[in-house]
């Protein structure tokens, strides 16, 4: 493996661990919330954001490379309102499928193919992150942010019910 190769991974892994480390403090503000269900689909996402890093972990272990584990800067702890906490993840989703393309075009260039077929599963995933966060927030405007439709999509969420999110769809 090529040294910008091995490096771009290193730096997007930290990427990944920042939205683990982002989804946990959420689901603690959830519960405090009283948003059970909005908590438990935080703490789904944040062991996705785990199983991602782990992905780029073990690539680089394959592939006879050192994984560096980054330090992290503490997540937000409080969120005005759920609405808050939702642009929080779209804009958090977008900033790590960019950071994917990125990585990609490295790949690339180096002439990875390795790398290049296990960033190809990240696309597809990303793409439905972003589409799963957009989906969340249009239920949430229909909803409505307080009272009884709040209430509906927390029991909807807490059901598992995660709109625009097909755990099976990207072979996770
Ligand atoms: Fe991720
Ligand atoms: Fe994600």
């Amino acid at each position: 493996m090529k040294p910008e190769v091995r490096d771009a991974i290193n730096a997007h892994l930290k990427l990944e661990l920042d939205a683990w480390y982002k989804y946990s403090a959420m689901a603690l503000w959830f519960e405090e919330a009283d948003l059970p269900g909005f908590a438990s689909f935080a703490k789904t996402q944040a062991a996705e954001e785990m199983q991602h890093a782990y992905r780029f972990i073990e690539h680089l272990q394959d592939r006879d490379q050192s994984p560096v584990l980054p330090a992290l800067a503490q997540p937000a702890a409080t969120y005005d309102s759920p609405r808050e906490a939702l642009d929080a993840v779209l804009k958090s989703e977008q900033t790590v499928s960019e950071s994917i393309r990125q990585l990609y075009a490295v790949a690339d260039k180096a002439n990875d193919q390795a790398a290049r077929i296990m960033l190809e599963w990240f696309i597809n995933e990303q793409v439905e992150e972003e589409n799963m966060a957009r989906s969340l927030l249009g239920r949430l405007r229909l909803a409505g942010e307080v009272g009884a439709g709040l209430m509906l999509l927390d029991q909807e969420l807490g059901a598992g019910n995660i709109p625009g999110h097909n755990p099976d769809a990207a072979g996770a």
